[in-house]
């Protein structure tokens, strides 16, 4: 008798313990994902120009901002299941949070992966943002703020346990704020459109090929689309220009497979000759690799 008292008063003890530590781990992590570090926001000069809202446009589609802001920017949840919560991809129209936004906020966001209200982004790519160019991020942003209005009520981002714990705790350091060298971003524009392994590098990140065909192009192998090897030591080492180009504005395969949309060929249809041609340059200029593991 003694000794099962014993063994309930130790269970007990455990049980108060854990509750304890995963309250402080919970409370830690909400903590993180709120307050984001300080970063200093570097100016952008974003000028109402009519004439490059259709630029402005282009960046965001082949920057796939829709893909998860929604086809007419109105917001989508993106997530909504246990254990994580709920993290919705916000309306970006002037119905949703961004409506008091200034350049300077779009700024922080996109670049910089912190929100107006201080919050670490998660999900978000701007670790490949990060990368745009001062005069190309002011075109994105005066086309952002020109989009109309769409009607898309979405609750704040609510992580709740054991979500604060996951993405503010063992994943925090993987967040964009938190990659991000803040003190390298303004101060230099965008390559010059011409066909440049250079441009294609740029391309390739504000395109952010990377979060699915992992940084090196080599594949991807953590969560999310796995998009296969794309250097030249995976199935493009036998494709020509013109059969690249092929997959990347219609997703067809030189042998004859078409690509799914998680890949966003629809998106990249769009991209100019130059476009494509930079991107094949930089592919042919980096190492070719064997696949991710
Ligand atoms: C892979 C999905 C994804 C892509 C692509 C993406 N976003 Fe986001 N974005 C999100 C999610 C999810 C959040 C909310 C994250 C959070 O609350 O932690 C977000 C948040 C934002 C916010 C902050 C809004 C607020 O609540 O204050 C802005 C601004 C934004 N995104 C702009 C953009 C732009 C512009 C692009 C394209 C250049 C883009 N996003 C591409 C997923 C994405
Ligand atoms: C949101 C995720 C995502 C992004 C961003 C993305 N891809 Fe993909 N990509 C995929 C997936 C997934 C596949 C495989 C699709 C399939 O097999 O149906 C793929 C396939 C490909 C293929 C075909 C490879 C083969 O062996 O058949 C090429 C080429 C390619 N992507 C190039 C690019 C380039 C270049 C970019 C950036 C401009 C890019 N992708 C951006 C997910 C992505």
């Amino acid at each position: 008798m003694k000794n099962l008292k014993w063994v309930g008063i130790s269970l007990g003890g455990l049980t108060v313990l854990i509750i304890v530590v995963g309250s402080i781990l919970h409370l830690m992590g909400q903590n993180k994902l709120n307050f984001a570090p300080t970063v200093t926001i570097a100016n952008v000069n974003v000028a109402s120009d009519q004439s490059t809202l259709e630029r402005g446009q282009h960046l965001a589609t082949i920057s796939s901002c829709n893909e998860c802001h929604g086809n007419n920017f109105e917001g989508k949840a993106f997530v909504n299941e246990a254990p994580i919560g709920y993290i919705p991809a916000p309306n970006l129209t002037v119905s949703g949070p961004t409506v008091d936004y200034t350049d300077e906020d779009w700024a922080g966001a996109i670049r910089h992966g912190v929100a107006k209200n201080g919050r670490v982004l998660v999900i978000m790519p701007s670790f490949h943002y990060a990368e745009y160019g001062d005069d190309d991020l002011a075109t994105l942003i005066n086309y952002l703020k020109s989009v109309p209005p769409a009607e898309n009520e979405l609750e704040p981002r609510k992580i709740q346990f054991p979500g604060t714990i996951i993405f503010g705790i063992l994943a925090f350091d993987s967040w964009s704020v938190n990659q991000i060298d803040h003190t390298k971003i303004g101060g230099s524009n965008a390559p010059l459109m011409e066909n440049t392994a250079g441009y294609g590098k740029y391309l390739v990140n504000i395109a952010a090929c990377g979060s699915c065909h992992g940084e090196n192009l080599a594949g991807n192998t953590s969560n999310g689309p796995q998009g296969p090897n794309i250097t030249l030591g995976g199935n493009l080492r036998n494709w020509t220009f013109e059969e690249f180009t092929m997959a990347l504005r219609s997703g067809q395969t030189p042998d004859k497979r078409q690509l799914n949309i998680k890949m966003p060929w629809p998106q990249y249809s769009i991209m100019s000759e130059v476009e494509v041609q930079s991107i094949w340059s930089y592919i042919k200029s980096v190492d070719a690799l064997e696949d991710n593991q």
